[in-house]
C-alpha cells in the first residue's frame, strides 16, 4: 500500500483510538467509502437496524462539545474515580502511568471536541446489546484506517447525555432510535502503531474453559 493507506491486516493491527487529529476535512468520497463499507456489516436477521449521522458542521459540533466534556467529567468522577485517586496518590506506579496516559488522551479529545473534523453517530433500534450495530461501527473504523483516517470510538454521550444529543441532532423521539456510538474521525497528528494487548493465547481456550489454546503468540503476527 502507498502513503498512509493500509490493507486489511495493517488496518486490523493499527486501528487504535486516535484522539489527536489534524483539522483537515475528510473528503466526501472518503466518507462515502467508510459508510459503504460499514453497511456491509452483519446484523441480526439481516435487519440492518441502523442509521448513521455524519456531523461536520461547526455549529452542531460546538453544541455537542459541552455535553461531551460534561460526560467525560462524570466518567472521571464515577467509573474511573478509583483510578483517578490511585494515580494521584502514586503517579509513578506503572498502573498510574498507564492510566494517566489514557486519561490525558481521552481528555484531549474532550477539550478539542469541536475541532474534530468529522463525527459519525451510529444509531440502532431493537438492538439492546448493540450486537447489530458495533460490527458496522468497527467496519467504518477499519475502512477509515484503510484510507489513512484515524478514529476514536466513544459512548459517553449515549450514556450521560442521550437526550441532549438527540435534540441537537434532531433525532425523532418516538421511533426507537438509540444512540450507540459516537466516532470521532480525522487525519491523525501522530503515527499509527500496533495496539499492545494481552496475547491471544492468554485469552483463548480450546474445547474446555481454561484449556490451552493450542498456539502461542508472543509477538504480533503482523508488524510494519
Ligand atoms: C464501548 C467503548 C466505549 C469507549 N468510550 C470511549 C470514550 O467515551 N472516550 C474515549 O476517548 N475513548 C473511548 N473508547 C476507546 C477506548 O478507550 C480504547 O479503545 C482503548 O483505550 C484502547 O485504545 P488503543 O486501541 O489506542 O490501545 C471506547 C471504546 C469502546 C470499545
Amino acid at each position: 500500500m502507498t502513503g498512509d493507506q493500509a490493507d486489511i491486516w495493517e488496518s486490523l493491527y493499527t486501528t487504535r483510538a486516535m484522539r489527536r487529529m489534524r483539522p483537515d476535512p475528510v473528503p466526501i468520497d472518503v466518507q462515502a467509502r467508510i459508510l459503504d463499507a460499514a453497511i456491509r456489516a452483519p446484523s441480526g436477521g439481516d435487519s440492518q437496524p441502523w442509521r448513521f449521522l455524519l456531523v461536520d458542521d461547526a455549529d452542531v459540533k460546538a453544541r455537542l462539545a459541552a455535553p461531551y466534556r460534561e460526560s467525560i467529567a462524570l466518567l472521571w468522577r464515577g467509573h474511573y474515580a478509583d483510578q483517578v485517586a490511585a494515580a494521584a496518590a502514586d503517579p509513578e506506579a506503572p498502573a498510574s502511568q498507564r492510566f494517566l496516559k489514557l486519561q490525558s488522551s481521552v481528555q484531549y479529545l474532550a477539550d478539542h471536541f469541536e475541532e474534530v473534523p468529522l463525527l459519525l453517530f451510529a444509531f440502532s433500534r431493537n438492538d439492546r446489546d448493540g450486537g447489530s450495530i458495533f460490527p458496522a461501527v468497527w467496519s467504518a473504523m477499519l475502512a477509515a484506517r484503510a484510507q489513512g483516517v484515524g478514529s476514536a470510538l466513544t459512548n459517553v454521550l449515549d450514556i450521560f447525555r442521550p437526550d441532549t444529543t438527540r435534540a441537537v441532532l434532531g433525532v425523532p423521539p418516538d421511533r426507537g432510535w438509540q444512540l450507540k456510538a459516537t466516532v470521532a474521525m480525522g487525519y491523525p497528528k501522530g503515527r499509527w502503531g500496533v495496539a499492545a494487548r494481552q496475547p491471544a493465547h492468554a485469552v483463548t481456550y480450546r474445547n474446555t474453559w481454561g484449556a490451552d489454546a493450542g498456539f502461542t503468540v508472543d509477538q504480533p503476527l503482523w508488524s510494519p
